[in-house]
C-alpha cells in the first residue's frame, strides 16, 4: 500500500469521522367491500402487524436473470442478526430525511461537484452538501463476484451509480458485514484500473470526487461519501460478476473498498442502478438493454425480486422518462396530479413541474411539494375521520390508533403521471406502520414547492416497477409481488 493512499485513506477516514416496515399483506387486502372498493382499501388489522417468519413468494413465470429482493431488516434478512444494530423507526425516518436533503443538494448544483473536490479531499471538513446519497437504502440482492465466485449481499440503489464492496485486506477499515469480506488476491479474474485509464476519470462525475492515484502501483483510487458518517474508499477495479448461474459479466467495473464506514446494515456494499456510464445498468447495456424491473415486498417478511433485461410487460403502464429534471443519475418522471379516495386534489400541475419528480428505490417516504402534501393530508383525513388520531413520528404527522379495530378502510391514493398513466398505490404503499397503535400516512412535505418531488419505496410496494433507460420510460404494474 503506497503511503499516498494510506495518507488519503487516513485523511478521509478522519473527515468522515432500515428498516422494519411493517405493513399489509396484499393477499388479504383485496377483499371486496360493497360500495366503495373502487375508492378505498379494506385491510385486516392483523395483516398490518409483522409476521415473525419469512414467506418466500416466487413468481410463477420467473424471468431468467431474476434475483430475490429482501428487506435489510426483518425475518427474510440474514444481515442484521444483532438486534442492537437494528435502527428504530425514528432513526429510519431521520436517516431518510438526510438522504432527501442530499438528493436535493445534488440536483440543485449548477455544475458538477468537481469544482471543489481537491479542497474537499485536502481539507478537514466535508461540506455538508457534498457527497452522494446516504447509503442506507433498504433492499438488497445477492450477486457473485470473482473467480471462484463469492456471494455478496448488495443494497441496490437507483439513486447511485458506483457499485462497490468491502475488500480485504481492509487497509484502513471495514464495517461488520454478514458475508465473508471479498479477497481480491484469491480471485483469478480481478485487476486494478490504472490511473491513466479513461474509466478512472469517469469517477469524477460518478462519485463527485476526483480519483486519487496509488503511485507505486499506478492504481486508480475512488472515494465516495454518502453523508456525515458513511463512505467507501478503495481501488477502482475490474472483476467477473455473476448475476445468475447463466448470466456472467466479465470486466465489471466496481470499487474494492479498503476504508468503509457507515449505515450499510450488514450488507457487503452497494449495487448502483443509476444512469451514469459506470452504473450496472450502463455497463451491462449490451446484455440487458438497459432494462431492469423490481418488486418491493409488502412487508419485511416477504420476498420480492429484481430482474435484468426485458420482461413480459403487457400489463405494465409506461410513463416517459422526463428529460427536464433528474440530473445525470436519477430517473425523472412527470407527475401531473394525485387522487385520494377518487377525488383529484385541486392543485395546479405547475406545483409538481417546478421542482420535477424522480423515482428512487432508496428513499423511504414519498416527498411532495408542501402545497400538494397539505391537500393530500386534508383529503386523507376526511376519509379517516372515524379513526382516533395519535401523535406523529419524525417527518410523519398524520397517524392513527387502530388497536381496537379488526379491519380498517383506507382511501385509495393514485398518482397521475405523464402519458396519462394512473398508478394506484397498494394499501401497503400508503401507510407506515410503527405499531397497531401508531399507523401513519406515509408521505411528507418538502421544504418548498420548488424542491424535487421524490416517489419513494414505501409507495412502490408490491408494484412491478420497470425501468427502461434505452426506451426512455418507466412502467408500473399492480400486484407484482406479495
Ligand atoms: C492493486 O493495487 C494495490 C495497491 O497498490 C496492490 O496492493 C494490489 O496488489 C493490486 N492488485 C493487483 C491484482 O494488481
Amino acid at each position: 500500500m503506497s503511503s499516498f493512499l494510506l495518507a488519503s485513506l487516513l485523511v478521509l477516514s478522519f473527515l468522515c469521522s432500515l428498516e422494519k416496515s411493517l405493513s399489509f399483506q396484499t393477499r388479504r387486502e383485496a377483499i371486496e367491500s360493497n360500495h366503495d372498493s373502487q375508492y378505498s382499501h379494506l385491510v385486516y388489522l392483523s395483516s398490518l402487524l409483522p409476521s415473525p417468519t419469512c414467506t418466500s413468494s416466487t413468481k410463477d413465470s420467473k424471468p431468467k436473470a431474476s434475483l430475490e429482493v429482501r428487506h435489510k431488516h426483518g425475518p427474510c434478512s440474514q444481515l442484521n442478526q444483532d438486534k442492537a444494530e437494528v435502527p428504530t423507526h425514528s432513526d429510519i425516518l431521520s436517516q431518510d430525511q438526510k438522504r432527501v436533503n442530499q438528493i436535493h443538494s445534488r440536483l440543485y448544483k449548477k455544475t458538477g461537484d468537481d469544482n471543489s473536490v481537491k479542497e474537499e479531499l485536502d481539507s478537514t471538513t466535508l461540506p455538508a452538501k457534498s457527497g452522494r446519497l446516504i447509503g442506507s437504502g433498504n433492499y438488497f440482492v445477492v450477486v457473485g463476484i470473482g473467480s471462484p465466485k463469492r456471494d455478496l449481499s448488495l443494497i441496490f440503489d437507483t439513486g447511485s451509480d458506483l457499485t462497490w464492496t468491502q475488500c480485504k485486506p481492509c487497509a484502513a477499515s471495514c464495517y461488520k458485514q454478514q458475508d465473508p469480506i471479498f479477497d481480491p488476491s484469491k480471485s483469478t479474474s480481478y485487476s486494478n484500473i490504472t490511473c491513466t485509464s479513461s474509466v478512472c476519470t469517469q469517477l469524477v462525475s460518478a462519485t463527485g470526487n476526483q480519483p486519487a492515484c496509488a503511485k507505486s502501483s499506478n492504481a486508480c483510487v475512488y472515494g465516495i461519501q454518502y453523508g456525515d458518517s458513511s463512505f467507501s474508499i478503495g481501488y477502482f477495479s475490474q472483476e467477473r460478476l455473476t448475476v445468475t448461474a447463466t448470466d456472467i459479466i466479465d470486466n465489471f467495473l466496481f470499487g474494492c473498498g479498503q476504508n468503509n464506514q457507515g449505515l450499510f446494515g450488514g450488507s457487503a456494499g452497494l449495487l448502483g442502478l443509476g444512469r451514469h456510464p459506470i452504473s450496472f445498468v450502463e455497463q451491462t447495456s449490451i446484455k440487458y438493454k438497459k432494462i431492469f424491473a423490481y418488486c418491493l415486498p409488502s412487508t419485511a417478511s416477504n420476498v420480492g425480486y429484481l430482474t435484468f433485461g426485458r420482461v413480459a410487460d403487457n400489463y405494465i403502464k409506461y410513463t416517459p422518462l422526463s428529460t427536464s429534471s433528474g440530473g445525470s443519475s436519477f430517473y425523472a418522471l412527470d407527475l401531473l396530479g394525485i387522487y385520494v379516495g377518487g377525488t383529484k386534489l385541486s392543485i395546479s400541475s405547475s406545483t409538481f413541474s417546478s421542482g420535477g419528480t424522480i423515482i428512487d428505490s432508496g428513499t423511504v417516504i414519498t416527498r411532495l411539494p408542501p402545497t400538494a402534501y397539505s391537500a393530500l393530508r386534508t383529503e386523507f383525513q376526511k376519509g379517516m375521520s372515524k379513526y382516533p388520531k395519535v401523535s406523529g413520528l419524525s417527518i410523519l404527522d398524520t397517524c392513527y390508533d387502530f388497536s381496537s379495530y379488526k379491519e380498517i378502510t383506507v382511501p385509495k391514493i393514485s398518482f397521475l403521471f405523464g402519458g396519462g398513466v394512473t398508478v394506484d398505490l397498494a394499501a401497503p404503499g400508503e401507510l407506515y406502520v410503527v405499531s397497531d397503535k401508531q399507523v401513519c400516512l406515509a408521505f411528507a412535505p418538502n421544504g418548498d414547492d420548488s424542491d424535487t418531488t421524490i416517489f419513494g419505496n414505501v409507495q412502490q410496494k408490491t408494484l412491478q416497477v420497470v425501468y427502461d433507460a434505452a426506451g426512455g420510460k418507466v412502467g408500473f404494474g399492480a400486484g407484482g409481488c406479495k
